[in-house]
């Protein structure tokens, strides 16, 4: 088959479309026939030699994917050949074919085309799992989204609004705030010309939000936590504005706040498995009735996987961007 290979640490160049061994379904794997995978942050830091794949995971970048069902290992049971899916995976994605373990697969929803089926494992179960599972967003709270732009915010937006959150997000630019309103955000901060602050606390009465969804890490600690309600919690996912930073833990104690951070990708096979099968269960009929859809920016043929990055690592983007065998 053919795969996306990283022929060394670098930028978007290094990535070459080309002959590599088949994958094999061990037992309770199945082999998927790739039709597309979606582009993840994580893949550039990948590509970059800063994101080593987790023991025994594919070395080919792709965190989420598309397809068919082409062979089954032994032990499997509930998919059959030729079955449409989509799967969240722990790399492999930019391929011809991938092996995944049976638990992470997911049927393409109703009203899901086979190829924007990629868009959907790694927003939906980030977000379920963050937002929902670990920091318990309940109607009537404040959720805001840094990045409300990305693959993962115009999920967290979507499903906050659908489940009876009011919304606030961050994004560079008056056009992508714009894209964030219509898929019903309602606070809406240009994190380059304004406090993020400052707007959710005017326009909270002062309470700040219930829960905020941060990819920036480091950068936004201190502010994210003034911006948090009493009894908030803070799911950090990402760490683009840096690892190290000071808490203040009296602030969070007056607050009764909580700091959470989880990454799926390392997680062992069972807790994938049961966030996978918990956002089945609440996300999946939500886009099945077309309550959430997937936001696809752009699709390029896999040889085109270095424009694709070269577009994410720009910011040029609004939701994901897939690639397609
Ligand atoms: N922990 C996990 O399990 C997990 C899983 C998936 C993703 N993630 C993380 O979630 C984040 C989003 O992933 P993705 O693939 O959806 O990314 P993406 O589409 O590449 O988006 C990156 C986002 O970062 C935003 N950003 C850059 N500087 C910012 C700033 N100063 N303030 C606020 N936002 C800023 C960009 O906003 P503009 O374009 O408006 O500048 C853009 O929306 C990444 O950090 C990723 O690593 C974590």
């Amino acid at each position: 088959m053919r795969a996306v290979v990283v022929t060394e640490p670098g930028g978007p160049e290094v990535l070459a479309w080309q002959e590599v061994p088949d994958p094999v379904a061990a037992a309770g794997e199945v082999l998927v026939a790739v039709t597309a995978t979606g582009v993840n942050r994580a893949d550039l830091l990948q590509r970059q030699g800063h994101y080593e794949p987790p023991l025994g995971a594919s070395p080919y970048p792709g965190l989420e994917c598309s397809g068919r069902v082409a062979a089954l290992g032994d032990g499997v049971e509930g998919w059959s050949v030729g079955d449409e899916v989509c799967a969240l995976l722990s790399g492999g994605g930019y391929a011809e074919q991938v092996a995944v373990p049976a638990g992470q697969l997911l049927p393409v929803p109703d009203s899901v085309d086979l190829v924007t089926a990629a868009a959907l494992p790694e927003v939906a179960c980030t977000v379920w799992s963050n937002v929902f599972m670990l920091a318990g967003l309940r109607p009537g709270e404040t959720l805001l989204v840094h990045g409300g732009s990305s693959g993962v915010g115009t999920m967290a937006i979507q499903l906050g609004r659908v489940l009876g959150a009011r919304v606030a997000v961050t994004a560079g630019s008056a056009a992508k705030l714009e894209r964030c309103r219509e898929l019903g955000a309602e606070i809406l901060v240009n994190y380059r010309e304004q406090d993020f602050v400052e707007q959710v606390l005017a326009a909270t009465g002062g309470r700040g939000a219930d829960v905020v969804l941060d990819n920036m890490g480091a950068k936004y600690l201190g502010r994210n936590l003034e911006a948090l309600a009493t009894n908030g919690r803070l799911a950090v996912i990402g760490m683009q504005g840096g690892t190290r930073a000071e808490l203040d833990l009296g602030l969070l104690m007056r607050k009764r706040g909580a700091v959470l951070s989880t990454s799926l990708r390392a997680r062992p096979g069972a807790e994938k498995a049961a966030i996978v099968a918990s956002t089945r269960e609440h996300v999946w009929p939500l886009v099945a009735a077309g309550e959430v859809r997937p936001v696809v920016d752009r699709v390029l043929p896999m040889a085109q996987a270095a424009e694709a990055h070269r577009v994410v690592e720009a910011g040029e983007h609004v939701g994901k961007v897939l690639l397609t065998t």
